[in-house]
């Protein structure tokens, strides 16, 4: 099925052979940018975000400023009309009148399908709440698609805060779909995978512990993520939380030699900076893998240049 005029909420939109074709895609533009510059010319991309961000957002616009679109946007809702109590459906109304597709982020989990509803061009959540981040799952999994060659038979551990952190909850319904995929869910107590995600992946062969010192021996993929200070209400819980799990290079001696290191970013200190050296740190080349990505889904999902 054509991803033309599609919108893009959460991983499970697309089928596994959609988003294939989306990572094979982005892995052609990676081979050879210079093939695409012009591919979107007087096409037009909205980023709206209510929420901040680098690398969403910047890899947006870098993406369809190299596919030689144009982009308009906020990234301060306080100077548009949301300020003076505009809803979410009229201002998307109004924008979709003006652009050919739309990126937006929002605080609050369920705002993105909300907003597709109201949206007549192609809507693309860039991140709402602690619920879901489709396109971050599509950076992580062409980062281990290039970086690993495969997407089946896999063990990724995921570690921090799985509570609150969407980007493994999108990543772990979409791993789910590939053959002979294991998790295993590093988190403490307070902050391990919701119950809705855990039935999602139902049938999935999954383990959870609190031991990242355990668990770094057995994994193929370590998806570390920050403890999301922005989403507890008890301030103190988070302080308390924050440098649960710090990974460091006596840590990393004990993973497999091919292990594979991702991590959404922004980091704060769950990775210790010492670690960026060694060869199986993917994260800043999974950030770069985001822009390629996003150029292939905007030519998907406007029928173009391919
Ligand atoms: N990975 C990610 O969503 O980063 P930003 O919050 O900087 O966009």
């Amino acid at each position: 099925m054509t991803l033309v005029g599609r919108h893009l909420v959460q991983p499970a939109d697309f089928s596994v052979e959609e988003i294939e074709s989306v990572l094979d895609l982005g892995l052609r533009i990676k081979e050879d940018p210079s093939k695409y510059i012009r591919v979107a010319e007087g096409k037009l991309l909205a980023t709206l975000f209510y929420e901040p961000s680098t690398r969403t957002r910047l890899s947006f616009e870098a993406a369809m400023n190299r596919l030689g679109g144009r982009i308009i946007g906020f990234s301060d809702p306080g100077a548009s009309s949301v300020s003076k109590g505009e809803s979410l459906e009229d201002t998307i109304t109004t924008v979709s009148n003006y652009v050919d597709v739309i990126a937006m982020r929002h605080p609050i989990s369920g705002a993105a399908i909300q907003a597709s509803k109201a949206c007549k061009i192609p809507f693309i959540n860039a991140g709402d709440g602690k619920n879901q981040h489709p396109t971050q799952t599509l950076t992580d999994l062409l980062t281990i698609k290039a970086c690993r060659g495969q997407l089946n038979n896999l063990t990724i551990a995921m570690c921090g805060d799985l509570k609150y952190g969407r980007t493994v909850h999108s990543l772990a319904k979409a791993m789910s779909r590939y053959t002979d995929t294991k998790f295993i869910f590093i988190a403490p107590d307070e902050l391990k995978m919701p119950e809705e995600v855990l039935n999602d992946i139902e049938g999935i062969n999954y383990e959870q512990t609190a031991s990242l010192e355990e668990a770094i021996g057995k994994c193929d993929i370590l998806y570390m993520t920050r403890v999301q200070r922005e989403r507890f209400e008890d301030k103190a819980q988070y302080e308390r939380l924050k440098d649960t799990y710090i990974l460091d290079v006596e840590k990393m001696s004990k993973a497999k030699e091919n292990m594979l290191v991702l991590h959404p970013l922004p980091r704060v200190n769950e990775i210790a900076v010492e670690v960026d050296q060694d060869p199986r740190a993917k994260y800043f080349e999974q950030a770069q893998y985001g822009m390629y990505v996003r150029m292939a889904l905007i030519m998907k999902l406007l029928g173009i240049g391919e």
